[in-house]
């Protein structure tokens, strides 16, 4: 006799229920990155857009800004904690190794035995998240997802590398993704190249910052901290030129035109990738685009849904209207959709 297994089934549809931020209460303004690198916030603002920037204390740990980021999702979304049936944490700045940070979130929001992992995919994690989040709740193992964008960048910047110094924020974005009665969530569009690998990446792995300890001489080597290092112009150009393309076949896949959309929330990466991107795009004037970056810097996996919850905040979009969303970054990967928002 053949037996077959029972399949896990989930809801038809997925959308985007609610969302949160917590931004650090730490203002660095350019005049303060000033005092470390040779610049001007002329400068700053004209090649990045950037006027200030947050950087956590130290009591705005990883999972402290996750926790209030996502405390934030889950009212707006109305479900309760224990509804949760999976944690994603994307962030490339947790610095403990093991165990991952998402189980200890978990545990503070009350999501009882709820699968909680971290993912590694730097500006682009947010939209990984959502990717396996849409499919976790259409694929039936799980009903409610929390997907967190967190980073405490600055504890990765060398504040005297001068290509990177006034880039950098610290941050926390949080989103419900769950069941919906209609399509709300657009075919993620996310890939990997990584024979660029080495245009945005730490400068050192953690073994060989810190020498490990050597039994029979005692301790290694001097340590070193490592800090991000980018090749600027490299990723510039494959941002504006590359990732156009990626958020045309994202809208493609979700069968919207531009003019359809009531906002579009990129990446908050630079302030010239963010128009150019625009131009590429030809978004109409009527579409209302993120420009979170010139008051949160570049805070990586954070910046999309810290980006969506300010635009619905301050009015610039409303629930319901559709979204453009795109994170691209070291990997160097990227993840593109249309979304609903919540
Ligand atoms: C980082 C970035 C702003 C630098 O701008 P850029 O125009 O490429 O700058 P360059 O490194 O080519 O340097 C241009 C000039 O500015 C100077 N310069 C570099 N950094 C400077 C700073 N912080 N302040 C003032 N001048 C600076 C350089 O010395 C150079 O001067 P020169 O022309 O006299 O030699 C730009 O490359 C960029 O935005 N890249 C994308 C980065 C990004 O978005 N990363 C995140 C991806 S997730």
């Amino acid at each position: 006799m053949s037996v077959t297994i029972k399949p896990a089934t989930g809801a038809q549809y997925s959308r985007i229920h609610g969302v949160g931020g917590y931004r650090p209460t730490r203002v660095i303004p350019n005049s303060e990155v000033l005092n470390w690198i040779d610049s001007s916030d002329e400068w700053i603002r004209t090649r990045s857009g950037i006027a200030e920037r947050r950087w956590a204390g130290p009591e705005e740990t990883v999972a402290e800004m996750s926790v209030q980021a996502a405390g934030k999702a889950v009212a707006m979304s109305g479900i309760r904690p224990e509804q949760i049936g999976a944690v994603i944490v994307a962030t490339v700045s947790h610095l403990k190794q093991t165990p991952a940070i998402a189980t200890e979130i978990a545990q503070r929001l009350g999501c009882g035995t709820a699968p909680a992992f971290d993912i590694s995919a730097a500006c682009a994690g947010f939209g990984y998240g959502l990717s396996l989040a849409d499919g976790m709740v259409r694929g039936g193992s799980a009903e409610y997802v929390l997907v967190i964008g967190v980073e405490r960048l600055s504890d990765l910047t060398d504040v005297t590398d001068r290509s990177t110094a006034f880039i950098f924020g610290d941050g926390a974005g949080a989103a419900i993704v769950g069941p919906s009665e209609a399509p709300g969530i657009g075919k993620v569009i996310w890939g990997s190249d990584g024979s660029q690998a080495d245009v945005i990446s730490q400068t050192q792995a953690w073994d060989t910052a810190f020498a490990k300890p050597d039994a029979v001489n005692g301790a290694g080597d001097e340590t070193k901290w490592p800090a991000l290092r980018m090749e600027g112009q490299t990723v510039f150009r494959w941002a504006v030129y590359d990732m156009a393309k990626v958020a045309e076949q994202a809208l493609e896949a979700a069968g919207i035109t531009a003019d359809q959309l009531g906002a579009f929330i990129p990446h908050q990466a630079n302030m010239r990738i963010i128009d150019a991107m625009v131009k590429k795009l030809d978004l109409p004037p009527s579409v209302p685009v993120a420009r979170d970056i010139a008051e949160t810097g570049n805070t990586s996996a954070a910046s999309i849904p810290l980006a969506m919850e300010r635009m619905l905040e301050r009015g610039e979009a409303k629930s319901g209207d559709l979204a453009l969303i795109i994170g691209f970054g070291a990997g160097l990967v990227y993840a593109a959709a249309v979304v609903t928002l919540p």
